[in-house]
């Protein structure tokens, strides 16, 4: 285990201002504002103060913020397209999948964030058929689960890479490899894990990739991507569309063409000011590198489940940091309640079910760890078990 990341903290730390203050391990809800965001966001209202309109720059920063989250993901931007959630991505690319053939279901991960689950199951009207494989008591799925479910009326399978309850991350080659052996596509959400560690979304063995940005990825609500593998994007006419995902969206012509590669998911006005935003997180990221990211995020991790075990809590999911994002469920009874009493401790958790998840990220020290953990312990022990 690392002691000390491979860049410097301290200096990561002076661009998060809400450490001089708060010991925040929630980035799997909400990450802390950091200078480059801040910057980013006075940027883009510099600009539309000053110059009161100026979409060429605007629609600019859109495109860099895209070029951005390719980057991220090793891919090209021309596959990645620009949504404004993690649900409207899915309905895009939902709505552009036809069920009306010889494959029409769909498997869906228990792990699923229920927005995504929600968005397939929306999908029956049209004649989809949804299956569920559901979490096994440890929280989590072994891919012969899935392997039950999948057949050759599966057209998609819907796999969260990592569970936003308690972080564990799938087998996304195992799971690829089992969705490609039997002819179905495989779609995966990847906000809880995207930020934490390199993804190459090319050779995941994933046909589609999405992701907000307000958790790992240091953004803000309002903007999301989605990467389609290349040579499929031809074949998505998505309903929920608009202007931007036409071929020429300034030439003003209601004809309803396709845009080439995944920008035929874009659909109205972007998001600009939270692009902005996006890119500037995304960025940071990528230049303090995600494979050091990574490392310093599993001694972090690695160093919280020891401290659960070390006072008596009781962990939910898996034990391996190598298995898991560096979001960590412990379990409560009333977790708002816990919630609520490290907060009045400026120790920001998150609340989800029966379990309180605390979620260090890059930013976060070794003592950042103990301190939460400490009161956790403290506030558990005077009975809000
Ligand atoms: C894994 C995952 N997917 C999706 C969402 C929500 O997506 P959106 O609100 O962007 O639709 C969340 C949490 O907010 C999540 O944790």
């Amino acid at each position: 285990m690392h002691r000390a990341p491979s860049y410097d903290l301290d200096a990561v730390r002076r661009q998060i201002p809400l450490l001089a203050t708060h010991v925040p391990m929630n980035a799997c809800s909400q990450a802390p504002q950091s200078e480059p965001a801040r910057t980013a966001a006075e940027a883009y209202l510099d600009s539309w103060g000053r110059d009161g309109m100026d979409w060429e720059r605007w629609i600019g920063e859109v495109e860099a913020a895209r070029s951005e989250f390719a980057a991220l993901i090793g891919a090209e931007a021309a596959d990645v397209a620009v949504a404004t959630s993690v649900s409207q991505a899915t309905a895009s690319v939902a709505t552009g999948l036809d069920f009306t053939g010889r494959r029409y279901g769909v498997v869906v991960s228990g792990v699923e964030f229920p927005t995504v689950a929600h968005v397939w199951r929306a999908q029956e009207r049209l004649g989809a058929e949804v299956r569920t494989v559901p979490t096994r008591p440890d929280g989590t799925i072994p891919v012969e689960d899935y392997a039950e479910a999948v057949d050759e009326t599966t057209l998609v399978v819907s796999a969260a890479h990592a569970f936003y309850q308690n972080g564990w991350k799938q087998d996304l080659h195992a799971l690829a490899s089992l969705a490609r052996g039997r002819g179905a596509l495989l779609y995966v959400d990847a906000y809880q894990s995207l930020g934490t560690e390199p993804f190459h979304a090319p050779s995941s063995g994933a046909d589609f990739v999405t992701s907000g940005n307000l958790k790992f990825l240091m953004g803000m609500p309002g903007i999301a991507f989605v990467w389609v593998r290349p040579s499929l994007s031809g074949e998505l006419h998505p309903a929920i569309t608009g202007w931007f995902g036409r071929k020429h969206p300034f030439a003003f012509d209601t004809r309803l063409d396709w845009a080439e590669g995944a920008r035929r998911l874009d659909t109205g006005t972007p998001p600009v000011l939270e692009a902005y935003v996006a890119r500037a997180g995304m960025a940071w990221l990528r230049e303090l590198g995600l494979d050091h990211v990574a490392d310093w995020v599993r001694s972090l991790g690695a160093h919280l489940t020891e401290g659960v075990r070390a006072r008596g809590l009781t962990l939910l999911g898996p034990e391996d940091p190598r298995a898991r994002a560096p979001t960590t469920a412990i379990a409560c009874e009333d977790s708002h309640a816990v919630e609520a009493a490290l907060r009045a401790r400026r120790i920001i958790a998150s609340a989800r079910g029966p379990a309180i998840r605390l979620a260090p990220h890059f930013y976060n020290t070794l003592a950042d760890v103990d301190t939460a953990l400490d009161a956790l312990a403290d506030v558990l022990g005077r009975g809000t078990r």
